[in-house]
């Protein structure tokens, strides 16, 4: 097969679980390679994470994990999401690989060889809480870093750098001479503009970092990584077999086209065409920037509580109505608002009504006027035309749209077809033909139009909604295996074909009722997500419940051990004396099975302060020490995790 095509989504970073935004661009991804493979292209398709940098070393130092542990979990479900989603790729690549490791160094020293790297001083304003350098112009009023709001200083750190400036002018040339290679056409013009009025692009780019260390290592110089972006990029060449498989690198480099978000644009088209040209590679043809999901209009952010999840819209309604949802509502290269209840009425219109309708009616009839067979008995009329024409023309409509990747134009016009069908059906009225046996012949004819019609939407939805097509096909009893080309004909069903009554493909939804189901689920999810038995009871025998004000009541207090003494009438009880911020205390405790004296001296520990006093044999007690006891008897003295002070509040 020599017609090649390459796509990517993003190499994802896997600091956290993928949104809906994420989904959005592999399910396009997705659907554009069924598409180009349903027309004779030998597809390739890379998507996988991006698992190296700050970021994730202190997601993971957060969750108490070290970094390559936390990423296998987070990538773990990304891999089960895109299974659930039936994403058909054809690489999952992780930076953690291997073998993109050596990749990845192999490049650095090659373009260190050749002098497109070299060793300088980077100058930047760093925020030492977040660990990170900020350029002047990314700063925040009073020069405060943009992550955390606190104040920054300038400060220089050794770094490598890509000289970037050296391909200034090749890469305007790129833009001039290959209009096609930023798409949308729009996104073009933000690009140059930030070119020139930021500068960006013009300075040389620094390439390594040496103030944290989870990353690939610069082969010459192990006191640096290499910046997580040259990491990223090279994924996609490794995931073509870049050192593994020649031929598939040869196959199938450059790629036809990059899937990327708008924000990281100027990374697609600047410094990685740069990286290609300082390596002697071909260019992508194509870098595409969609747009955002928005959720009602704002960002999605955790902070915010925003963000939507695909799994519980999945769970609830499949993994096509998602798909189709996506595909359909947006237009790919802008932003759009996600809301459910948005997805609930495209799903009862489209899916539901238009198509689900259509099927269960043309089946239904097919059964019930002809014991389900399909004959086609050649009685036409002027109305039969203007469906077939619409019908056989519609795959020009949808290929036009995706050439440009526009998804929701090609959805649209496979929709305006199936809206005439039903349209062709109150014109035809088969309930009153079948009530006059002279008008059987015309009957057969209009319901084999009907399933014709049907035949050619399964074909042309099926690179968007694969299942669907399939479970149409086996209503009107044709074989899952579609013919892209076979949507230019009408009249291919064979006669006597026999169609099988099937479930309703997509049920109505009482909107309302949904709504606080999808809720529901989506609860279930996030609480999920915080650990698989976060708030679950069921073997904690607790003691009655309190409120916050019972609990406002006790004053717990770190308090430094300071001498031990032995009690004067009781040989199994100790006398601590204890330093509670300036005061002093004394208590009695019956450790002394279990701790010796030099266990305790110079210790922190929490006491109980405003308890009543009383005495022990005779001997004062003023608070109680906190110790934790097991169901063995087995008892240990509580303490805060780091060091804190004497007098400090348990709060
Ligand atoms: N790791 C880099 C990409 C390296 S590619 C060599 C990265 N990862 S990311 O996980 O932060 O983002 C990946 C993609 O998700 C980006 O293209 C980004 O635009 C996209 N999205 C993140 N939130 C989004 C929405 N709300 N809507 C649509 N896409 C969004 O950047």
């Amino acid at each position: 097969m020599d017609k090649k095509f390459y796509i990517t989504t993003p190499i994802y970073y896997p600091s956290d679980n993928l949104h809906i935004g994420h989904t959005y661009c592999t399910v396009a991804a997705d659907c554009v390679k069924r598409f180009k493979k349903m027309q004779g292209y030998d597809v390739f398709f890379t998507t996988g994470t991006d698992e190296h940098g700050q970021k994730i070393q202190e997601k993971a130092k957060d969750s108490g994990m070290e970094p390559k542990a936390y990423v296998d979990k987070i990538v773990s479900n990304i891999k089960k999401l895109w299974n659930t989603l039936d994403i058909d790729y054809d690489s999952f690549i992780r930076s953690t690989d291997e073998v993109h490791e050596k990749n990845v160094q192999n490049i650095f020293q090659k373009l260190y060889d050749k002098g497109d790297i070299y060793k300088g001083e980077y100058e930047g304003y760093y925020c030492t809480p977040c660990e990170s350098f900020w350029t002047e112009a990314q700063l925040g009023e009073g020069h405060t870093c943009p992550d955390c709001g606190r104040e920054t200083h300038l400060t220089h750190e050794e770094s490598y750098f890509f000289r970037l400036s050296k391909y200034k002018d090749k890469l305007l040339e790129l833009y001039e001479n290959n209009p096609e290679f930023i798409e949308p056409a729009f996104r073009k013009n933000e690009m140059i503009k930030s070119f020139f009025e930021t500068g960006e692009g013009l300075e040389d780019l620094s390439v390594s970092r040496s103030t944290f260390d989870w990353g690939v290592k610069v082969p010459f110089d192990e006191k640096h990584v290499v910046y997580v972006w040259i990491d990223a990029l090279s994924c996609y060449l490794t995931a073509l077999g870049l050192g593994t498989d020649d031929d598939k690198m040869d196959e199938f480099w450059p790629a036809d086209v990059h899937f990327v978000g708008k924000e990281i644009m100027r990374f697609h088209v600047i410094i990685w065409p740069a990286l290609l040209m300082a390596l002697d590679l071909p260019l992508p043809k194509k870098v595409f920037g969609h747009g955002w999901i928005l959720f009602d209009n704002d960002k999605m952010s955790k902070s915010k509580g925003n963000v939507i999840y695909p799994e519980p819209i999945i769970k609830l309604y499949g993994v096509d109505a998602l798909k189709y949802f996506l595909l359909r509502e947006f237009s790919f290269g802008s932003d759009g608002s996600f809301n459910i209840e948005k997805f609930m009425q495209r799903l009862n219109s489209d899916l539901a009504n238009d198509l689900g309708n259509l099927l269960s009616r043309t089946v239904s009839m097919v059964k019930k006027y002809n014991d389900g067979k399909l004959i086609d008995m050649g009685v036409t009329e002027d109305v039969d035309n203007e469906l077939k024409d619409m019908a056989v023309s519609t795959v020009d409509e949808v290929e036009k749209a995706m050439e440009h990747y526009h998804f929701s134009i090609a959805l649209e016009a496979i929709w305006k077809l199936i809206r005439r069908t039903n349209k062709y059906v109150d014109e035809t009225e088969p309930w009153k033909l079948a009530k006059d046996e002279d008008s059987k012949d015309r009957l057969n004819t209009v319901l084999y139009n009907l399933a014709e019609s049907l035949r050619i939407v399964s074909i042309l939805i099926h690179p968007f909604i694969k299942n669907t097509s399939v479970e149409i096909r086996k209503q009107l009893g044709l074989e899952d295996e579609v013919n892209w080309e076979d949507s230019r004909v009408f009249g291919l069903i064979e006669d006597r074909t026999t169609v099988l009554k099937g479930d309703v493909i997509f049920p109505r939804l009482d909107i309302e009722k949904e709504i606080e189901r999808f809720n529901e689920e989506n609860e279930a999810l996030l609480k999920s997500r915080l650990g698989d038995n976060s708030n679950k009871d069921e073997d904690l025998d607790t003691k009655e419940e309190v409120t916050i004000d019972d609990l406002d009541k006790l004053d717990i207090r770190v308090a430094k051990v300071v001498e031990v003494l032995d009690h004067p009438n009781a040989d199994r009880l100790y006398v601590l004396k204890l330093k509670i911020g300036n005061s002093n205390r004394q208590i009695v405790t019956n450790l002394k099975s279990k701790y010796s004296k030099e266990d305790l001296i110079g210790k922190k520990i929490l006491v109980l302060v405003n308890l009543k006093p009383i005495k022990i044999r005779g001997v004062e007690s003023v608070g109680m020490l906190l110790a934790a006891e097991d169901e063995s008897g087995e008892i240990s003295i509580a303490s805060t995790l780091e060091d804190i002070k004497e007098g400090a509040k348990i709060c």
